[in-house]
């Protein structure tokens, strides 16, 4: 079935492309097919004005004023807001603090805590390995154990003892997706609360937390939210919960009055008592700015369009037929992530020459080639040239 797709049929896609504006409030290297945003995602026109308004003016004049006067102190609350839109939760729902893996142990101590009489907390060999050694640890110290089971095996793991289901929404190896309201649903019917990682969902694809009833999630923000190296990650508490959990490393930014210096700990009301310590205020602008990209963006046409972006790479690693290059990822454009993985014995090389002709993946030892489809400034033209190219190094190995 050769041919399928021409140059000319791709770029007719690309006109009739809702997002086309918004692939004009990024900056990329010319020449560089960048598939890697599942990884680090790119840079925003407008983050490094803003940071740099940020140095010089609020930090070098200002200096530390800007924490009374300024916008630093409410960034955590006021950012994670701008998330909220994102997966679907409602103000006063998202902080923006810590780590992933920070965020994630925060949440399952607090999970345990709140279920005194369930000791195991449910998750998958698959899931990400920071998120096994997190829960394990967490839960080790609250007196319970990490029931670890294959993801096809979730329904029989769900006993009456367990506290916490606790999963990552998207395999950060193949783009697998579990399915929110099944797997929620389940959690609830056993009494469980659900907790999900949602590091390669948000600013990808609906997630639906309300919609859905989930408890709890974590995800980062330097994918596909784009805010940059190291930028802090996000944590969501359903608002009916937040009352009722205690975060377990409660910290002065948590405390109903952090400058009043209280030597007893009083948590704050509302998703504010999940916060510990100083908010990371040039992480946090490069965030608030990257999230400009998004304004006006409804995540369902970015849904389809990475969708579409997964069904054309997929068909055209297809009708190529490399021997020994496989498509690793879900078919199915529902049950696949922002992602497509290919599968190659000789994984590094096919990454390293694609890489060497500007078409930017990367690899998942040992023979995952992993390709993420941000859709708000990737092209489909990008997508064409970028399976040409990887069809092209694996033909030559
Ligand atoms: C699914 C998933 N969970 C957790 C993490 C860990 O994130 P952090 O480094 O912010 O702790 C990552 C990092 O890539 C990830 O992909």
């Amino acid at each position: 079935m050769a041919d399928r797709w021409t140059l000319d049929r791709v770029r007719e896609l690309d006109e009739r492309d809702p997002l086309a504006e918004v692939r004009r409030r990024f900056e990329l290297p010319h020449g560089v097919c960048y598939l890697d945003g599942n990884s680090l995602g790119a840079l925003a026109s407008g983050v490094a004005q803003r940071m740099r308004a940020v140095v010089e003016d609020e930090w070098g004049v200002d200096l530390a004023r800007s924490w009374s006067h300024g916008t630093w102190m409410d960034a955590p609350v006021r950012v994670g807001d701008r998330i909220a839109r994102l997966i679907g939760a409602h103000d006063g729902e998202v902080l923006v603090a810590d780590t992933t893996s920070i965020a994630l142990a925060k949440l399952v101590g607090a999970a345990l805590a709140a279920r005194p009489g369930r000791r195991v907390v449910v998750s998958t060999t698959d899931n990400f390995p920071s998120d096994l050694y997190a829960a394990t640890a967490v839960a080790a110290r609250a007196g319970a154990v990490l029931r670890v089971v294959d993801r096809h095996e979730l329904a029989p793991a769900l006993g009456d003892d367990v506290a916490l289901v606790c999963l990552t929404h998207v395999d950060f190896r193949t783009g697998a997706l579990h399915s929110i309201p099944e797997v929620t649903r389940a959690a609830h019917e056993a009494g469980a609360l659900m907790l999900w990682d949602l590091c390669h969902s948000a600013g990808a694809l609906p997630v639906g937390c309300e919609e859905h009833g989930v408890d709890l999630a974590v995800g980062c923000t330097y994918k596909y939210l784009n805010g940059g190296p190291g930028a802090p990650s996000f944590l969501y508490v359903r608002r009916s919960l937040q009352d009722r959990l205690e975060n377990p490393l409660p910290g002065w930014l948590g405390h109903e009055a952090p400058f009043g210096f209280e030597p007893e700990y009083r948590p704050a009301t509302g998703i504010r008592r999940f916060l510990t310590s100083t908010p990371p205020v040039l992480q946090l602008a490069a965030l608030d700015a990257a999230l400009d990209a998004f304004e006006g963006v409804e995540i369902d046409d970015v849904r389809a369009k990475s969708s579409a972006l997964g069904q054309l790479f997929i068909e055209l690693v297809d009708d190529a037929g490399v021997p020994g290059l496989e498509v690793a990822s879900p078919r199915e454009a529902g049950a696949r992530g922002s992602q497509v993985s290919l599968r190659h014995a000789r994984a590094a090389d096919v990454v390293a020459g694609a890489a060497d002709r500007g078409v930017v993946g990367d690899l998942r030892p040992p023979d995952i080639c992993r390709f993420g489809l941000a859709a708000p400034y990737l092209s489909f033209e990008d997508v064409f040239r970028a399976a040409a190219t990887v069809v092209e190094v694996a033909q030559a190995l």
